[in-house]
């Protein structure tokens, strides 16, 4: 009778962990309070409890390189009723996989499709109520490509399950956060990266006219990293191939994970100018 089984009253984090230490811990711990508070579930654990937690799920994996998930749900009620009351107790459900160690190279370009973005009106909120974005998902395999581009009112948000950036006339580009998209924890190191190397930027979401004529697209998440995208709706992005700014922004991308790997960079530390 979880509530988290019957209605997706639930919320969750998946947080990328490098070399044992966790990316962005009190980033994630952040904004699943944020989840949390919006969707009214007292959290189950303090932040300091929920960091041990976490340590201690690293540790018993072995450390290195894995994925944690959390989920928080509403909890276990007496009868399902959509209504809630203030006496549930929260389940915490934890776990932990490897994560593929890693690669040298760069990764390899998907496709993607352009689809109406069927989900709710409070994508900030990081929900396991995930069907919207399982469809959209599916739509985008089953034509051949590996993420959707949600649009709403005649621009790009997000993806079914990443952030998305665009590059046009060399300026980068992201939409705002707000109501239509998560606070991705990828998005913001990817805009510190590029606020650090002077890379020019702008959260303002582009629109469909403006995503015909980016240079690069790329997809942003935790569990994805960074990934250029270079052919849309069965067209190429720009020239058709990865740009020189992925390529960049990839390295730097790597240079700070493998600093935080190797404990040289504390994973929770903004990056320097
Ligand atoms: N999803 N937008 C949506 C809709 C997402 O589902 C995700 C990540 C992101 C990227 O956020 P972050 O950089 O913090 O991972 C953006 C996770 C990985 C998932 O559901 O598995």
């Amino acid at each position: 009778m979880d509530r988290g089984f019957l209605f997706g009253d639930a919320v969750y984090e998946v947080i990328p962990v490098f070399g044992g230490h966790p990316l962005r811990l009190a980033h994630h711990l952040r904004r699943l309070d944020y989840s949390l508070s919006a969707v009214r579930i007292p959290p189950p654990l303090t932040a300091a409890e929920m960091t041990q937690l976490c340590e201690r799920l690293i540790a018993d994996h072995g450390g290195g390189d894995q994925i944690l998930y959390l989920q928080v749900t509403r909890g276990v009620a007496a009868a399902r009723d959509h209504q809630f009351g203030s006496d549930l107790r929260p389940t915490l459900f934890a776990m932990s996989r490897p994560a593929s160690p890693p690669s040298a190279a760069p990764p390899a370009a998907i496709a993607a499709v352009v689809a109406e973005d069927i989900r709710w009106h409070r994508c900030d909120i990081k929900t396991t109520a995930l069907l919207g974005g399982v469809m959209l998902i599916q739509q985008a395999l089953a034509a051949g490509a590996a993420e959707a581009l949600l649009v709403r009112d005649g621009r790009v948000w997000e993806g079914a399950s990443s952030n998305v950036f665009g590059v046009l006339d060399g300026v980068l580009r992201t939409a705002p956060l707000g109501p239509r998209v998560l606070a991705g924890i990828t998005r913001d190191l990817v805009l510190e990266l590029a606020r650090a190397h002077r890379l020019p930027c702008r959260e303002e979401a582009l629109t469909v006219a403006e995503l015909a004529r980016v240079s690069e697209l790329w997809i942003t998440s935790s569990t994805r990293e960074l990934v250029p995208v270079t052919q849309l709706d069965g067209r190429p992005v720009g020239s058709g191939v990865v740009g020189p700014l992925f390529y960049n922004m990839w390295h730097w991308y790597q240079t700070f994970r493998q600093q935080v790997s190797s404990g040289v960079r504390a994973p929770d530390a903004p990056v320097q100018e």
